[in-house]
């Protein structure tokens, strides 16, 4: 079965201003330079960013995401975003489901399954995170959790095409830690069965399973080496062009 192309996302999280335009434009030159990397590239920036970078970027094949959207399409929801909207300023994905938002926000696995359909209508990409608490890790809930937030957070109308599922488990998030590549592996091998359960062979081993928390220049080789590995969604080491082409390019020429 032939791998799926390996997609390195880069959540700015709320973090960059104009002047950090200028950070993806280097990122763009390199892409352009090297055509050997074989990676899909997208930045995720604040929603502040997104219409900026995809004037920026505008030609290229770097893809801008967003970081959430509402379920709705329009309406009185002060200081929300449709996904329409993102579409709109020229992103192609948003993530739904950040560890951040479940936990911050209150989100629910039904909720964000409600934004990954919007995400849908709007004819965008949802990236559905998942992932343990380091509580749950200890416990030995880690599998069952995945199963949990798949099932909850998955629409049905999930395909390959629509949808990348992200495991970020919650305490490698920001923090300098990972998971054993043993256990990396065999997570996304569990979500990766869940996937072919649900979709059938073919769409689930088609459907990308980014690893996600801590991932840097000096780890990427190895994580994105373990099966059932597509690619990468990158919090602090996507700010700096350099950091996060030392992930990109570990795609290159394999
Ligand atoms: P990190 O964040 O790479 O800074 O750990 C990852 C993420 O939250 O997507």
């Amino acid at each position: 079965m032939n791998q799926p192309r390996p997609l390195v996302a880069g959540n700015w999280k709320m973090n960059g201003l104009r002047a950090s335009v200028s950070e993806a434009e280097a990122l763009a030159r390199r892409l352009e330079g090297n055509k050997t990397v074989e990676t899909q590239v997208m930045i995720c920036p604040p929603a502040t960013l997104v219409a900026l970078l995809a004037a920026a970027l505008d030609g290229n094949s770097i893809l801008i995401g967003g970081q959430d959207c509402h379920i709705n399409p329009s309406g009185a929801h002060t200081g929300d975003i449709a996904a329409e909207m993102l579409a709109d300023a020229g992103a192609s994905a948003v993530i739904v489901g950040h560890s951040e938002r479940r936990a911050d926000h209150g989100e629910t696995s039904k909720a964000v399954r409600a934004k990954a359909e919007a995400a849908y209508r709007a004819g965008l990409t949802a990236i559905i995170c998942i992932g343990e608490t380091e509580a749950q890790r200890k416990q030995g809930e880690t599998l069952n959790v995945m199963s949990e937030q798949l099932s909850g957070s998955l629409p049905g109308a999930a395909v390959s095409g629509n949808t990348v599922i992200a495991y970020e488990p919650v305490w490698a998030i920001g923090t300098g830690l990972t998971p054993t590549l043993d256990d990396v592996g065999e997570v996304h091998q569990h979500i990766r069965t869940e996937l072919t359960g649900r979709l059938g062979a073919d769409e689930g081993a088609a459907m990308r399973i980014l690893y996600g928390g801590s991932v840097k220049p000096g780890n990427a080789a190895e994580l994105m080496a373990v099966e059932n590995v597509n690619g990468a969604l990158v919090g602090g080491a996507s700010l700096k062009a350099d950091d996060f082409w030392g992930i990109i390019s570990v795609y290159s020429g394999r």
